[in-house]
């Protein structure tokens, strides 16, 4: 976690959030909107997928994306990209990527429907994709994330268990995952669930595996299921500006925790994001602009910060 910050949250609207919205969000409207959040002080932003355009038709500008973010002066943000398979690492090898966001589900039906491959088969695309990014000169390696959708349950599966996640995890770290991302892929989780979700991972895997946190608010659980996190020691997010999101391979997954929401709920709670929530809502307007038929989510926006609010984290006021 980069200094200054207690909570590290990570932009995932213009991946997780535009892959399930009807029609092309213009290419100049994403850059507009990477630049916004960057400029809030937003410490990562996942900014598209290498996947097949056809499959996606909505990330096939996803080389101007990545060329405009490395044009951009992009300060301490971090920059990833989600894959789902050895093409896709190639690509962001090809666009000089610094993170690359891996995803395999726990649920065997959902890794069929969205990768069309086993759990087991993924992991072995995973290896593979760190073997290729080892080989690589210094300079051209990327970091490696190993993303576990579906931790909490599947609309097709139902029920997951928690030693299969345990499992998938364990793979992706002796794989040589840098990282793992936890997704309530559906928003199915509930705090308890997620207290102790969190608490075997890290007693199975060790304090050295770090973790992200992604919830959806499909049910109304995101913010619970944060402060839960936050109680289990998690200290990363995934969140969507106005909640957008949902997987278009899983029936009924609806929107991510809302990005103003979560910001506002650790900024209150004393927790320093280094993000302006200010600034954030005012992005929302280049969502309804372009998106003018999306449902956008978020109570901060909507009622405004109570009275007498002290943001955690303090602001250089810039010299006359
Ligand atoms: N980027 C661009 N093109 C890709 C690609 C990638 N990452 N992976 C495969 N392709 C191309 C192949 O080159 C091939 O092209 P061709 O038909 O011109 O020869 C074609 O796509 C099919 O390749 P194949 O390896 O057989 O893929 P598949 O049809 O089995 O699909 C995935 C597998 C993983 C590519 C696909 O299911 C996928 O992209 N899923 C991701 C879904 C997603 O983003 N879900 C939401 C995020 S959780
Ligand atoms: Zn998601």
């Amino acid at each position: 976690m980069r200094d200054g910050i207690d909570i590290e949250f990570r932009e995932v609207g213009m991946r997780d959030g535009l892959q399930n919205v009807d029609g092309f969000f213009p290419t100049e409207a994403k850059i507009a909107w990477m630049k916004a959040e960057i400029a809030t002080g937003m410490p990562a932003i996942e900014v598209c997928s290498f996947v097949p355009p056809k499959l996606i038709p909505q990330f096939k500008d996803a080389v101007e994306v990545v060329e405009a973010a490395h044009a951009t002066d992009t300060g301490d943000c971090i920059i990833s990209a989600l894959i789902p398979n050895m093409k896709g690492a190639e690509r962001g090898v090809e666009l000089g990527m610094e993170k690359l966001n891996f995803v395999a589900s726990v649920s065997e039906t959902h890794n069929l429907s969205n990768v069309r491959r086993k759990p087991e088969e993924s992991i072995e695309d995973f290896r593979r994709i760190v073997e290729m990014r080892d080989a690589l000169p210094v300079d051209k390696q990327f970091v490696i994330d190993g993303g576990l959708s579906t931790v909490f349950g599947c609309t097709m599966e139902g029920n997951v268990a928690p030693a299969a996640t345990v499992k998938l995890a364990q793979q992706f770290i002796e794989a040589g995952a840098d990282h793992l991302t936890v997704c309530d892929t559906v928003g199915y989780a509930n705090p308890r669930q997620v207290r102790d979700m969190f608490r075997l991972l890290q007693s199975e895997l060790g304090s050295g595996v770090t973790m992200t946190a992604h919830f959806h608010d499909t049910r109304g659980m995101g913010l619970a299921n944060m402060e839960a996190a936050l109680d289990a020691g998690i200290r990363s997010f995934d969140a969507c500006l106005a909640g957008l999101g949902g997987c278009p391979w899983a029936p009924g997954a609806t929107g991510n925790m809302v990005m103003e929401d979560g910001v506002f709920m650790a900024e209150a709670m004393g927790l320093r994001t280094g993000i302006d929530l200010d600034a954030l809502c005012g992005i929302r307007e280049l969502i309804e602009t372009n998106l003018p038929d999306a449902r956008l989510s978020g109570a901060i926006a909507k009622a405004g910060v109570p009275k007498g609010y002290a943001p955690a984290t303090q602001f250089a006021v810039a010299a006359e």
